[in-house]
């Protein structure tokens, strides 16, 4: 059944570590309690079923493209993500994804390592959010890359290197 967004923010504090693991589709294979709690399902609703379903229609699409491309090139990702509960309230995270290999060097899984989002970056976040969403609804993705990458440009990064980006915002 479809989530209905509410205002509702469910806060994230400086000593939340939240955690889950991917699959190569992405589907959720394990996540600690604190990812269950925040997101309000229980395990048999979540393992095995796409981590699309704490989306939040406040994302943009241009963020998750950045991120596959980086995964599926095997390179860490940074970045912000708004995730929507069960009961339709939502929780940002400062979200760093890896990929793991195996001794063999074969891939093993996806895992993202989640915590609370600097006051810093919120405030530029969310506003550019709404600004690539809009984008979107009006243009499609190549309106929001565009936009993307004026904003990175906007403090000295690219789209290449988006990651020292999130990273400098995190910590600004
Ligand atoms: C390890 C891992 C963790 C992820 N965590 C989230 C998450 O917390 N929230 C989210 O919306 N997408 C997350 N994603 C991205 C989703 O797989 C998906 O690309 C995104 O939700 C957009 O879904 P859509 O392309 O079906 O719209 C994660 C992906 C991986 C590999």
């Amino acid at each position: 059944m479809a989530v209905t967004p509410t205002d509702v923010e469910q806060p994230v504090t400086s000593v939340d570590i939240i955690v889950s693991k991917g699959n190569e589709a992405g589907d959720i294979t394990y996540a600690n309690p604190i990812f269950f709690k925040l997101a309000g399902y229980t395990q048999g609703e979540l393992l095995d079923k796409p981590h699309s379903l704490i989306r939040h229609p406040d994302m943009p699409k241009i963020v998750f493209k950045v991120l596959w491309d980086h995964l599926k090139a095997g390179e860490d990702t940074h970045a912000f993500v708004k995730n929507l509960s069960k009961d339709g309230s939502f929780y940002w995270v400062y979200a760093h994804v890896r990929v793991a290999l195996n001794p063999d060097g074969s891939f093993r899984n996806y895992v993202s390592t989640r915590k609370s989002m600097s006051p810093a970056a919120r405030a530029a976040i969310e506003p550019l959010y709404k600004q690539l969403r809009d984008a979107e609804d009006a243009g499609g993705m190549e309106a929001s890359e565009k936009i993307l990458g004026e904003f990175l440009a906007s403090q000295g990064f690219s789209l290449a290197t988006f990651n020292d980006a999130m990273i400098k915002l995190q910590n600004s």
